[in-house]
């Protein structure tokens, strides 16, 4: 190949930014070392997430809560991530950690905020609050626009294969036991009643709570899930400590 002007020949860089195909190909093998280098090890590790500890499965009841949330499209409004800003953490509390949605079958992070986030809302308020909150938001927040979800108290919880659904998420690696599949029916009416036996419940599930959650024990509504689901949220992993112990390790890392 000549210049066009000088009809010097063309040598070295010059001559593969003139030939589209030469540079196709170096292009290629270019971004495919690249790509080789990020993805190649994802093969090699088990696990990107590191696990930290108080960290477990939902319990069937919340589990159901959680459909019904997903059911009911809270996401469209609320968000489930904290971000690690300093606002953030005032106004909501500790910044998620990547293992607190490592169980989570689609997550929930979202970015949409019409309310506020959701990601430690377990704990906040009393069941009834919520109970109330959800029948008329505007009976406790008079200005929101947040839709009202009664019927979710006098709906009966219905959840057509308990077991299935544990199942379903074993296989894309939520660590559901034999145990649990197996009692995952009587596990879903037990948390909601207190005049049940929950048998190992605790033992297997640590941290889950065990109450009558929408007010009327004679029956297990949407209602109860739903705020089953709501009063566990950010509470299983001591924050603090998990924080920094990830940080130790990061620290070690570098
Ligand atoms: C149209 C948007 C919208 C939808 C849909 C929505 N919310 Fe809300 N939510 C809000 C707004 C706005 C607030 C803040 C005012 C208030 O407390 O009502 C709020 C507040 C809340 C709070 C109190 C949070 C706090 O920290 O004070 C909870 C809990 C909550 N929503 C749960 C839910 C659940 C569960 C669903 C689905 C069943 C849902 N929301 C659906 C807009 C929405």
């Amino acid at each position: 190949m000549t210049d066009t002007v000088s009809n010097e020949p063309v040598k070295g860089h010059a001559r593969l930014e003139r030939n589209v195909t030469l540079m196709a190909v170096a292009t290629f093998l270019t971004v495919t070392i690249g790509g080789i280098v990020e993805i190649a090890p994802l093969f090699w590790i088990d696990n990107t997430i590191e696990k930290v500890e108080g960290m477990r499965p939902y319990t069937p009841l919340e589990l159901a809560g959680r459909d019904i949330y997903i059911r009911e499209g809270c996401y469209t409004c609320h968000s489930q991530m904290i971000r690690p800003f300093k606002d953030e953490v005032e106004r909501y509390g500790h910044y998620s950690l990547a293992a607190e949605s490592m169980y989570d079958h689609p997550f929930q992070w979202g970015s949409k905020r019409t309310g506020p986030d959701l990601a430690r809302v377990g704990g906040r308020y009393s069941d009834e609050w919520h109970v109330q909150h959800l029948t008329n938001p505007q009976d406790v927040v008079p200005e929101s626009v947040m839709p009202q979800y009664g019927f979710l108290k006098e709906t009966d919880l219905q959840v057509t294969d308990v077991g299935a659904n544990l199942t379903a998420l074993r296989r894309v690696g939520v660590p559901y036991s034999d145990t649990d599949i197996a009692k995952a029916k009587a596990d879903l009416a037990a948390q909601g009643n207190p005049d049940l036996d929950a048998g190992d419940l605790e033992q297997r599930y640590p941290k889950a709570q065990i109450r009558d959650y929408d007010g009327n024990p004679a029956r297990l509504t949407e209602m109860d899930a739903l705020v089953a689901y709501l009063q566990m949220l950010g509470t299983l992993v001591d924050v603090n400590s998990a924080a920094a112990q990830e940080e130790l390790a990061e620290e070690k890392g570098r």
